[in-house]
């Protein structure tokens, strides 16, 4: 019988999905079979390990944002509209040196309106992210705390929440869309402070948007937990202007 193609598997499409190598190196198996046999690790296989362990995070694209790209509108437009040009540039040499950043341990902050384009870049950047085959976690932070709240009463099985913790803070890149979208309380800052920091400390990158200033996020989340985003973000990127949602 013929060999049937390998089917092609989309990127995100589900963590346990095996993909093909994205060194195009090995087969797919993050194994490369030499003479009599044998078998050696692709250099892929680290990284099929590393996302097996990041199972339990959400790392979808979300639908909206699946086909977005820096080349076509309305992403594309931003380059020439001059107030929002250094934002697009800024993300773009991100995604092009993505294995960099990453390894690097840096990460992006947009800030800004509501409806300027913040999510829809920060996605950009989760995308490349999976597809070059790292482990991502995206979450809103108001979906995050809800998430970690749900290991408080976790039966015996489900993921506790040190487990949890954990995966947050291995995973190559951690989105949170929306930060300071949230009611301030003594343990959310906690929390956020106990994610950030951990990352801060092993140089993860993280990549967040927000509606806040900085000052008004110090206020929000405390500045101890914003000290140390700027110290992995740089300074936040303005996207300033009107909603494009509302936009004919
Ligand atoms: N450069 C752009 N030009 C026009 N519309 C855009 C642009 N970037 C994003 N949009 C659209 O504007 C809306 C808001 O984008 P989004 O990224 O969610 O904004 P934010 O996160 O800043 O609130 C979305 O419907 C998106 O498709
Ligand atoms: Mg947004
Ligand atoms: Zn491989």
């Amino acid at each position: 019988m013929s060999q049937l193609p390998r089917p092609v598997r989309l990127a995100g499409a589900g963590a346990d999905a095996e993909q093909a190598c994205p060194l195009g190196v090995c087969d797919g198996s993050g194994w490369i079979l030499g003479p009599e046999d044998v078998a050696r690790p692709c250099e892929c296989r680290e990284r099929r390990i590393a996302r097996r362990r990041a199972r339990g995070v959400a790392s979808t694209i979300p639908r909206k944002y699946r086909t977005v790209s820096f080349d076509a509108p309305p992403v594309s437009n931003m380059e020439r509209d001059p107030a929002r040009a250094p934002v697009y540039r800024a993300v773009k040499e991100f995604v092009e040196s993505i294995d960099e950043r990453l390894t690097e341990g840096e990460g992006l902050w947009l800030m800004g309106d509501v409806g300027t384009g913040k999510t829809t870049l920060a996605m950009l950047v989760s995308k490349a992210a999976v597809e070059a085959g790292h482990t991502g976690a995206i979450y809103s932070l108001p979906r995050l705390l809800s998430r970690i709240r749900r290991t408080y009463d976790a039966d015996a099985g489900e993921q506790s929440y040190l487990e949890f913790f954990e995966r947050l803070t291995e995973v190559d890149l951690l989105h949170i869309d929306d930060l300071g979208a949230e009611k301030r309380s003594d343990w959310v800052l906690e929390q956020l402070y106990a994610i950030i920091n951990e990352r801060y400390e092993t140089q993860r990158s993280v990549v967040v948007t927000t509606n806040l200033s900085q000052e008004a996020l110090e206020e929000q989340i405390g500045p101890r937990t914003v000290s140390r985003l700027v110290e992995i973000c740089g300074d936040p990127l303005p996207l300033f202007g009107d909603d494009m949602r509302y936009a004919v």
